[in-house]
């Protein structure tokens, strides 16, 4: 399968992943080499608690987990004291809810949210709303392009105390119009969170020019370890919240009745931080820049046109959401008449192929579509046309193996 990006991933060489066709990536992406070495590489070379000793080795760990903060922040165009190293995308959204949310958001005011988020840029407004007895509104996109159109971007009013929307849905795989909504949300005075979890693996993003307040997303799904995610919040209004969790290295003094705040970034950040994980994600970035977005955003595109193209000629398989492939991101979720999605993705994983099924962390969208479970298949950078076709063909004889005629 030629890639030129494949070799750099050891989990294909595996004996255990001969014939593998790993199609869930927006689920989680493999691990480079590179990455793969950055993390035993801090472990074997750089390992001290950081922030904390006064000996060189403490002092060169705390150098490498800084500067991954650095590399983060280029890559998202902010200032390094705007980025919070987290678990997760969903921790990131968790902290502005329990923090922002919390001190700002009052009885009678309202929340906007896309009726596509994953469950993780729902549930911490679905908290949030309740705790404080404010109005969750659901802004609704097209079922069948999966756009959100203008008039929905209305529920945003002069109630309105917070937006949250994801840049690119994990289900439709399309990209939301993060830049206007940000700009809605400001002009009555809201504040706007947007979850990238699925939207910074593929393509330049970019938080000054967004306008958004807070950016949310996870290294895992670029390439990056597991257990490292990523809050951006605009400086000033980081300043102003109150912290999260509290514990080791977060504050300035603590005497027995109270306590002050470090400055920024580490106000937000308690506790042992997850250094291997910080310094695995920069490489990871940095290995993604090399390859280059306008690389990526070709390649997804070429094949999710061939995985399309593909489908359609497939009967009884109906793909969800728009029916051009550059609005997709790499993500096709899809049913096939009369097998149940869970059957599908066992099927093909008798052929050795990876996709996800259910309902993705996202039922709302999928009671509103009205298909409480779908099948996706997810591509990234080092897939191949060539397990596209194979993908199709397997595809072709789901129905006949669950006993369909035709
Ligand atoms: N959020 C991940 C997905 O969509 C886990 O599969």
């Amino acid at each position: 399968m030629s890639n030129l990006y494949r070799k750099d991933f050891p989990i294909f060489d595996a004996p255990e992943n001969s014939g593998l066709i790993y199609f869930d990536n927006a689920a989680t992406t493999q691990r480079p080499k590179c990455v793969i070495d950055a993390v035993s590489g801090f472990y074997k070379k750089n390992n001290a608690n950081p922030l904390r000793g006064l000996y060189d080795l403490s002092g060169r760990a705390t150098e490498a987990y800084e500067n991954a903060r650095h590399t983060t922040a280029d890559f998202l165009n902010a200032k390094d004291c705007e980025i919070i190293f987290t678990r997760n995308a969903s921790e990131s959204l968790n902290l502005v809810a329990y923090t922002w949310g919390m001190a700002n958001v009052s009885s009678g005011d309202e929340i906007a949210v896309c009726i596509s988020e994953h469950h993780s840029n729902i549930l911490p407004w679905q908290m949030l709303s309740q705790a404080k007895g404010a109005k969750l509104v659901f802004m609704e996109c097209n079922p069948k392009t999966a756009e959100l159109p203008e008039t929905e971007l209305d529920k945003i009013n002069a109630r309105t105390k917070l937006v949250a929307v994801g840049h690119v849905s994990n289900v439709l795989g399309i990209t939301n119009p993060v830049k206007e909504i940000a700009s809605r949300a400001h002009a009555v005075g809201a504040v706007c969170v947007v979850d990238g979890a699925q939207a910074v693996p593929h393509f330049k993003v970019d938080v000054k020019d967004i306008g958004a307040d807070f950016y949310a997303f996870s290294g895992h799904k670029i390439c990056g370890p597991m257990g490292i995610g990523v809050l951006y919040g605009k400086k000033e209004l980081l300043e102003e919240m109150p912290p999260f969790l509290r514990g080791g290295e977060m504050i300035e003094y603590v005497t027995r009745e109270g306590a002050t705040w470090a400055e920024l970034p580490h106000k937000f950040e308690a506790g042992t931080v997850n250094a291997s994980g910080a310094v695995g994600l920069a490489s990871a970035l940095e290995y993604v820049h090399q390859i280059g977005f306008d690389e990526i955003v070709r390649h997804d595109n070429r094949l999710t046109s061939v995985l399309m193209e593909e489908m359609n000629r497939i009967p009884h398989v109906s793909v969800v959401g728009s029916e051009n492939p550059e609005k997709h991101c790499g993500i096709v979720t899809f049913t096939i008449d009369g097998v149940h999605p869970h059957d599908i993705a066992s099927v093909l994983d008798s052929e050795k192929i990876a996709i996800r099924a259910g309902h993705h962390c996202a039922q709302p969208l999928g009671a509103y579509l009205g298909l409480p479970a779908t099948a996706r298949a997810s591509l990234y950078f080092y897939n191949t046309e060539e397990e596209v076709r194979i993908f199709a063909e397997k595809l072709r004889n789901v129905r006949r193996w669950m006993g369909f005629k035709d």
